[in-house]
């Protein structure tokens, strides 16, 4: 039998007389000809059928052919006669796996987002859907490799938890046996400042969890974020970190991934600006340049969608927004020794009107000041004496902060509603598939 190879790697096999195995994507005839689009997962291959070389069977088969139908191909590889870099497959034999008897739902026209998302096990196949969760996968791996070169281990967090981590009123709550509430976790941060007392840096990544009743393009109810913390970054040298990071990964992205990009047709110039430093701005001043913009934001008030929207339109790298005043900010956040009401933190805005990436600080490691919060927060003490031992013994200046993994898929990939970057979207009013 001839050995079976994946379609990405045609051009190492040229001349040969090899297997693969995948889906029939598309079919043209053309006289004596059949075009059979292939996919395997790993790329797009044309297998050309003509008569006069294969039986009369193998050429039925070829007719037969519907989409998506699963197959078997043997073939030889040659270079596409017009486009360079191309290559194609002469069919030899064709191998069905399941013939599909019914119409693919996914047709080849328009459809509306909402049938799309309904049939979300089916629209993934889909040549962007599966460009999107191919630059996803790289996005993952670049954030490991960049946070393990940096000394970061993963350290992986609990879903279920007594606490809240980001506030009270976006919590999805159970009842847990005989010890009470329990909540899904927002943010593994808790856990990972924990950690760090152990192991220095640490990152977790996993599926987080929000309540609210939100339905802009940026809020998903289940959405997965890394979280990093460091013993001994402060404010400064955090957001340094997070620069490195997004600029590692979209290296990342651009070097290996120009293919998935161009299917989604994401405009790549604006990604290779994206160098550090990135810009630096407080929120008094963001507060300020935004009203001058016709935004009703007070410099009380933390900015909104729109704001973000407008704000990030103007610019052609990430923005740091810093120091937020502490009152809409959470209660472990730190707060600026030289303005008591603001926050040592910063929130990373992407360009091109994507918005909020990234939320960090520099943590509270006072164990008196980190209890007044949590009382002021009306938060229950006992759920947090853990945390509070962190301040007790060996307390330390840290920082961390938390990626939200579809909205950076979502501002690489250059698409409008983060739903589409992650497999399975769960949002206020979708939980199938
Ligand atoms: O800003 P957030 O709420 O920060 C935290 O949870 C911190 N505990 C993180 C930390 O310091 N370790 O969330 C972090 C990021 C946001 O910047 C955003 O990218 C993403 O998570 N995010 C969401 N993504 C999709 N849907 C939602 N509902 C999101 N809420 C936050
Ligand atoms: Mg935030």
């Amino acid at each position: 039998m001839a050995t079976k190879i994946f379609i990405k790697d045609f051009k190492d096999h040229v001349g040969e007389e090899i297997l693969i195995e995948g889906w029939m994507f598309n079919k043209r005839a053309s006289g004596k000809i059949y075009f059979l689009e292939l996919r395997d997962g790993t790329d797009i291959t044309q297998g050309v059928v003509v008569k006069n070389d294969v039986s009369e069977e193998i050429f039925a088969k070829a007719e037969s052919l519907t989409m998506e139908s699963s197959v078997r191909i043997t073939g030889v590889i040659s270079k596409h006669p017009k486009f360079e870099n191309t290559y194609e497959l002469q069919v030899k034999d064709i191998d069905i796996v399941q013939l599909v008897k019914e119409d693919y739902p996914i047709a080849k026209k328009e459809h509306g987002v909402d049938f799309l998302l309904e049939n979300r096990h089916l629209w993934l196949r889909s040549p962007k859907q599966r460009a999107i969760q191919v630059i996803r996968n790289t996005i993952i791996n670049a954030i490991y490799e960049y946070l393990n070169k940096n000394n970061y281990i993963k350290i992986d967090a609990p879903i279920l938890t007594p606490n809240a981590c980001e506030g009270t009123t976006e919590l999805f709550e159970m009842e847990y046996f005989d010890e009470g509430k329990a909540y899904l976790s927002q943010s593994g941060q808790l856990y990972i400042e924990a950690a760090i007392f152990s192991v220095g840096r640490c990152f977790d990544f996993g599926p987080v969890f929000r309540a609210e009743k939100s339905k802009t393009r940026r809020h998903l109810t289940e959405f997965w974020m890394m979280d990093a913390e460091a013993a001994f970054v402060e404010h400064e040298e955090n957001m340094k970190i997070q620069e490195g990071l997004v600029c590692f990964v979209i290296e990342k992205v651009l070097a290996t991934r120009l293919e998935e990009l161009k299917t989604l047709e994401r405009d790549i110039e604006p990604l290779k600006k994206i160098q550090a430093p990135f810009y630096r701005k407080t929120h008094y001043d963001a507060v300020e340049e935004l009203r001058a913009m016709g935004s009703t934001i007070s410099h009380e008030q933390d900015l909104g969608a729109e704001d973000e929207t407008i704000l990030t339109q103007k610019y052609d790298k990430p923005i740091f927004i810093e120091k937020y005043p502490a009152e809409v900010k959470a209660f472990y956040m730190k707060r600026d020794p030289k303005d008591p009401t603001v926050a040592l933190c910063a929130d990373m805005l992407a360009p091109e009107g994507y918005g909020e990436v990234i939320g960090g600080s520099q943590r509270e490691d006072d164990y008196d000041v980190l209890l007044g919060r949590i009382k002021e927060h009306n938060l229950p003490v006992e759920a947090f004496n853990w945390y509070l031992d962190l301040r007790k013994y060996g307390s330390v200046p840290h920082s961390g902060f938390g990626i939200g993994l579809e909205r950076l898929t979502g501002w690489i990939c250059g698409i409008h509603h983060i739903r589409e970057t992650i497999p399975f979207p769960r949002t206020i009013n979708r939980i199938y598939p």
